[in-house]
């Protein structure tokens, strides 16, 4: 296991083209996503593929890794699919999902190749079968379930009252599905949740999830050719630490597959955002200023929610709660401080109570560790516009590409568009 450590300092002070870059960056390591990736290949069955979720990450520079050390790509998107292109994916081999999706959606998708989709609803189904008159080849469909029994989630995401996925009992209580001819539902998509838990967890979700397929593929007489099992694959987030062993999930998964129902013979997907590139990234951001209001400290940084965390609402990054990478030679005397950005808005709030060394000062260059993942991707980018964060791939340091998001407006005539 590669261990997250503050070696991100050392990183940095021996890389002239890190050294060099003005903060806030991200510094995504290649070599650790990479490992990432083949700690999954490693746990799953023969059979198996794995898909990259964009969503995690959309950063072509680094998902061209992924997709050369074997991930396909995971697509809810327009704008997923121009990253999975840019980093160089067969969409021929993606998947495409997600809620809400119309006819228009699934031309766009079609017209780039994509032929598989994670079909989301009657209406989705619907949306699909008119959008795919004069489409070269097949369409795969995987019918996305949300079971009847819950998981073992923190994010659950099925088998609770949610917006994605048929529900088990209209699917059951439902008569034949229509589909457009070179339409053909191949298998199911259950999703249990992101950061699922270890082994054990991750275990009993994919064996639920299993049968719940075989159950409905026998009801339905719909083929069980594609499994897919979703991931929830564990990371930490914005402080130190690492997600689980996984190599105790080999067995469990080895034995599900060898059982005797249809799902034995099916090719199983798996997907995975988080464990594929929480680790990798780290956010490296500048002290602009330190002040103290009525006896509390702050540490205002260059970066904020418009870079980090805006997506704290949804649960599934820190409640502020992160670990800030201090420059090597400050003191170990600590105290506490509110780490916040540049945002007019009280709400520009990165950490709180975080320690840090009582000499820290202002141009400290600092470091946010795991946040590889849901990072950059899940802030308000647009929020007081800022310029959007750097994002620099490497490899021990070499900078292999930087790349920066788009901001900002451009008029559109709605009578051409
Ligand atoms: C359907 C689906 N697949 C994959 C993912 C990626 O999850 P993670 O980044 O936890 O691996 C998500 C995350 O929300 C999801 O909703």
């Amino acid at each position: 296991m590669i261990v997250v450590s503050d070696t991100i300092m050392d990183t940095i002070a021996s890389s002239a083209d890190l050294a060099a870059l003005p903060t806030p960056y991200y510094a995504y390591d290649l070599d650790v996503a990479e490992q990432r990736v083949s700690e999954l290949f490693d746990v799953f069955p023969s059979n198996s593929e794995l898909f990259f979720s964009f969503k995690a990450n959309p950063l072509p520079g680094l998902a061209s890794a992924i997709g050369a050390a074997g991930a396909r790509a995971d697509l809810t998107s327009p704008g997923e699919i121009d990253a999975a292109v840019a980093a160089g994916f067969d969409l021929g081999l993606a998947l495409y999902g997600g809620p809400g999706k119309n006819r228009d959606e699934f031309v766009h998708a079609l017209s780039m190749g994509i032929r598989s989709f994670s079909i989301e609803s009657f209406h989705d189904l619907g949306a699909l079968n008119a959008a795919v008159a004069n489409v070269d080849g097949d369409v795969q469909v995987l019918l996305r379930v949300n079971p009847m029994e819950p998981p073992r989630a923190k994010l659950v995401m099925s088998g609770v009252a949610s917006q994605f996925g048929f529900e088990e009992e209209d699917l059951l209580a439902h008569g034949p599905l229509e589909r457009s001819p070179g339409v053909n539902i191949v298998g199911f998509h259950i999703y249990w949740g992101t950061q699922v838990g270890g082994p054990d967890e991750l275990a009993a979700c994919f064996s639920n999830a299993v049968t719940t397929a075989e159950a409905l593929a026998t009801s339905l007489d719909i083929p069980l050719d594609i499994l897919n099992l979703g991931g929830g694959f564990p990371w930490p987030y914005a402080v130190d630490g690492s997600g689980p062993d996984l190599s105790p999930l080999r067995e469990p998964l080895a034995a599900l597959r060898s059982g005797d129902g249809a799902a034995s013979s099916a090719t199983w997907w798996f997907e995975s955002g988080r464990h594929c590139t929480a680790s990798c990234g780290h956010l490296v951001t500048q002290v602009m200023d330190r002040k103290v209001s009525k006896d509390k400290e702050f540490v205002i940084l260059d970066s904020g929610i418009n870079h980090l965390g805006g997506m704290t609402g949804l649960g599934r990054i820190p409640r502020f709660a992160i670990r800030m990478i201090p420059p090597n030679n400050r003191s170990a005397d600590t105290l506490v401080a509110d780490v916040v950005g540049q945002l007019c808005t009280p709400l520009d709030l990165v950490g709180r109570k975080v320690e840090i060394p009582t000499d820290l000062a202002i141009g400290d260059v600092v470091a946010i560790p795991n946040v590889g993942a849901y990072g950059a991707s899940g802030s308000l980018t647009n929020f007081l516009s800022r310029p959007a964060v750097l994002e620099a791939c490497h490899r021990s340091g070499k900078i292999t590409s930087i790349e920066q998001l788009a901001t900002g407006h451009r008029t559109v005539d709605h009578l051409t568009q």
